[in-house]
């Protein structure tokens, strides 16, 4: 396994691939890795000759006010967890490679990138858009592995490949739980004890909504409000939203009929953490 910092460095080595004719497969991330992020690195490999990952923390998706200095941060660890995966290339640059001093271009996927998580972040999307882009265009992946953890994401960059013709397959690939529920997420760490317990409600008012629609119900606001009234039962979470929305405009639905995004963001203390569920024909996804 190579770690390469240099984006020259990473073009060449890139081109020897390709002139080989192997097909690459790709895994974006900010790194602290855990199983949801191995789950994409095995997909890649399945599917792949060659697997790339990068570990790189987008200062340009944080918000003034958000976790960019404290983002958990292990490289050597990381580094030895993507080895043992068999991974062939970690693509790990500092913040002045991918954003040199007078850098001016960003990537915005109109109206879909205001709404959920966009809302309470702004710019967050633009920021994942224009590393993401950039990314593509350093690794020329066949195929980007990206997890339905980040819904909104998946959704954003799907659109950018098919509104930019890049030649890439975005192969999204199932949200990754700890065995009590709670979606496997880097900033976990965050969370003391009771935090840590209290968070299993934004499983349980998603495993509240699966029920209601198995049972027939179709009105978002009557599912929308029971999920709000258990989270608002936890002492320790503070909603940030609770959304039914279709699954590919990400607008408000009023009955659930095609595909739509159950989707929470719950404030644990000062930690944001997002979870959510997809129905297609009213039928859960896992
Ligand atoms: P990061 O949060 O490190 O996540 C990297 C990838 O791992 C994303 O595609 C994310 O959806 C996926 N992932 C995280 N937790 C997961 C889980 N529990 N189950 C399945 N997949 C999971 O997302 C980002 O980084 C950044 O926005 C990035 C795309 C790298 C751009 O900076």
């Amino acid at each position: 396994m190579e770690v390469i910092s240099k984006a020259t460095e990473l073009q060449e080595r890139i081109k020897g691939w390709k002139q080989k004719g192997l097909t690459v497969g790709f895994v974006p991330t900010m790194g602290y890795l855990h199983e949801g992020h191995l789950s994409l690195v095995r997909g890649a490999r399945k599917s792949n000759d060659k697997t790339a990952v990068s570990i790189f923390v987008n200062p340009k998706q944080f918000g003034p006010a958000e976790d960019y200095n404290v983002y958990p941060r292990d490289f050597n660890r990381d580094a030895a967890l993507l080895e043992k995966e068999g991974v062939d290339l970690i693509f790990y640059p500092g913040v002045e490679e991918m954003y040199p001093a007078g850098y001016k271009t960003y990537v915005e996927v109109e109206d879909l990138e205001n709404k959920l998580c966009g809302r309470s972040r702004p710019g967050h999307f633009r920021g994942v858009c224009t590393v993401v882009l950039k990314l593509f265009n350093l690794i020329q992946p066949d195929e980007a592995y990206f997890g339905w953890k980040d819904a909104q994401q998946v959704i954003i960059l799907k659109k950018m490949v098919e509104d930019l013709n890049l030649p890439v397959k975005i192969r999204p690939m199932p949200l990754i739980r700890e065995e009590d529920g709670l979606a496997l997420s880097s900033r976990n760490i965050y969370l003391n004890q009771q935090e840590r317990q209290a968070a299993l409600v934004l499983y349980r008012s998603l495993l509240l909504a699966e029920k209601m629609i198995k049972n027939g119900e179709r009105e978002a606001a009557r599912i929308r409000e029971q999920m709000v009234n258990l989270i608002s039962a936890e002492p320790l979470a503070r909603i940030d939203y609770v959304e039914i929305v279709d699954l590919q405009t990400l607008e408000p639905l009023a009955t659930i009929e095609g595909d739509a995004l159950v989707a929470v963001a719950v404030y644990f203390g000062r930690t944001r953490l997002i979870d959510n569920l997809r129905f297609i024909s009213g039928v859960v996804e896992k």
